[in-house]
């Protein structure tokens, strides 16, 4: 596995997506800071903590069927990684890895098109491990860090191999399987089905008030509206 560290770059996201072509199957690029972290839906993703890790896996799998759910495949490899430091990782829909409500983790997967075709993804994860309490302060949801919940220093190189190990040690499956292949682990990770929730399709649009009603065979949420009636959500933010 090739793996390319910096010390400093704009966002290892927009690196993998730059240099797509020239960087092999399952590279991984990892910074010890960002100068501009994205995460989803054009947010910022504060990256100034070097003892964190911001990290971009390049995919590109012959098949391409399942690329969709990998990010919920890695939501639950960071979550089994989390779980070893003796705290309860749970899983906000689709892919923040949370403990105690606070966010830990955010994930970002990129397509990258050539001659109108998928070749693949890029695959970006962002994982406060050693985050200071002032710089958490200065993101406007609730978010914490794996040091500060566990009351250590967590080891980076230990948990970039653990996690690593983890992520490929079942990859093949995700990617022949899709989300059925990891499902029950998925399902195991969640706390908000059964629950009234609110959905949010982009920053700034109204909240809609539903019921989770279950997770379907590709990894979408069903919900049942204030007029219960059965909705399918494929992307947006979940807020409880
Ligand atoms: C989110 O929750 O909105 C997703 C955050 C993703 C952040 C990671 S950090 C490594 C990679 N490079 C980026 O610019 N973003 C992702």
């Amino acid at each position: 596995m090739k793996i390319l560290k910096f010390d400093s770059i704009d966002s290892t996201n927009t690196y993998g997506k730059s240099n797509f072509e020239n960087l092999e199957d399952k590279a991984v690029i990892i910074s010890d800071e960002q100068t501009q972290g994205r995460g989803r839906f054009n947010r910022t993703w504060i990256s100034q903590d070097c003892d964190n890790i911001y990290l971009s896996l390049i995919l590109k799998p012959e098949k391409k069927d399942y690329l969709a759910n990998l990010t919920q495949y890695m939501s639950v490899i960071a979550a089994k990684t989390i779980e070893t430091y003796n705290v309860a990782p749970q899983i906000k829909w689709p892919n923040d890895v949370m403990i105690n409500n606070k966010k830990v983790c955010g994930i970002l997967c990129e397509g990258v098109i050539k001659n109108n075709k998928l070749s693949g993804v890029v695959l970006g994860i962002g994982i406060n491990l050693n985050a200071n309490e002032k710089i958490l302060e200065i993101i406007n949801k609730p978010a914490t860090s794996l040091n500060i919940e566990t009351g250590k220093k967590i080891d980076k190189d230990l948990f970039l191999k653990k996690f690593l190990d983890n992520f490929f040690e079942n990859y093949e499956n995700a990617i022949q399987k899709g989300f059925e292949s990891f499902e029950q682990d998925y399902i195991k990770y969640t706390n908000f089905l059964k629950k009234t929730v609110f959905i949010q399709q982009r920053d700034n649009d109204t909240r809609k008030e539903c019921t989770a009603k279950a997770i379907d065979k590709n990894g979408n949420l069903i919900v049942l509206t204030e007029n219960n009636e059965q909705e399918i959500i494929y992307s947006g933010d979940l807020i409880y």
